[in-house]
């Protein structure tokens, strides 16, 4: 995918959350990552490349085409994407099945027995066979973030945005969830991953986006921005964090 933003601005109330916000890709970047210090917009940008929010200001395209800035455009474009945010994911009343089969019938218009073929289908896919009549609370917290996902990816997103989807787990669940991102990467799916877990950036990102208070600082090749970041501010955080990994 090809993605360029333009100057987008986005408030929340009297805060400037993006500030002009700018960058646009390579033709052919498949994970995109956005990278930076908290607080400097990343998971605003995301809702917004993802349809979620509107920018008061600029605008983004993808692959030439420009996102719309209604209410009624963004909800049917964000219908076309996927969503994984950590601790925020699945309904606590509702099987691991059903979280995926519901959304499928009220959203995607898919028959129930439609729905329940490709829920089982995405579960098998993410490991969790045997799995598939249990609650949320009766799941680990990684077997829980790999339902999330297998949810988002039941509707064939073209887009699957990810916002810190491990960020709550213990270093093997971790493990667990940044496997299936990189398989999923590896199949050819478009990701959008918003994260502060640099070294599994590095590996399967092939973009990076650098954001620090509302602006973009850096958008480059990964390779490149991870050997030569051309920002201080990006040397100074990738040398930060290198300290604790
Ligand atoms: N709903 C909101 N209402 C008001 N301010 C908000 C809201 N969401 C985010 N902000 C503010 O906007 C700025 C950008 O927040 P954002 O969540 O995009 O940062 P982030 O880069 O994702 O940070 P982190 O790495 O901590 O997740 C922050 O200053 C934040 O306090
Ligand atoms: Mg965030």
């Amino acid at each position: 995918m090809r993605l360029e933003a333009r100057a987008v601005t986005k408030r929340y109330g009297a805060h400037t959350a993006l500030d002009g916000a700018a960058f646009s890709t390579g033709d052919d970047a498949r994970v995109i990552a956005l990278l930076g210090p908290s607080g400097g917009g990343k998971s605003t940008l995301l809702r917004v490349l993802g349809c979620l929010l509107v920018p008061e200001e600029g605008g983004i395209t993808l692959d030439g085409r420009a996102l719309p800035h209604d209410e009624d455009g963004a909800l049917i474009e964000r219908r076309g994407n996927g969503f994984v945010f950590q601790g925020y994911n699945l309904f606590p009343h509702l099987t691991a099945l059903q979280n995926i089969t519901l959304p499928l019938r009220e959203v995607h218009g898919m028959t129930a027995t439609q729905a329940t073929q490709r829920a089982l289908e995405l579960l098998h896919r993410l490991g969790l066979q045997g799995h598939e009549h249990k609650r949320p609370s009766q799941l680990s917290g990684g077997q829980q973030q790999r339902a999330a996902i297998a949810r988002a990816l039941a509707p064939k997103p073209r887009l699957l945005l990810l916002d810190e989807p491990t960020s709550a787990l213990d270093p093997v669940m971790t493990g667990e969830v940044l496997d299936v991102i990189r398989e999923l990467a590896e199949a050819g799916q478009s990701i959008l991953l918003a994260t502060h877990e640099i070294s599994f950036a590095r590996k399967v990102a092939d973009w990076v986006v650098f954001l620090a208070a509302g602006q973009v600082q850096e958008s480059s090749p990964a390779a490149a921005f991870f050997t030569q970041p051309k920002t201080e501010l990006a040397r100074q955080y990738l040398e930060g964090l290198s300290k604790y990994r």
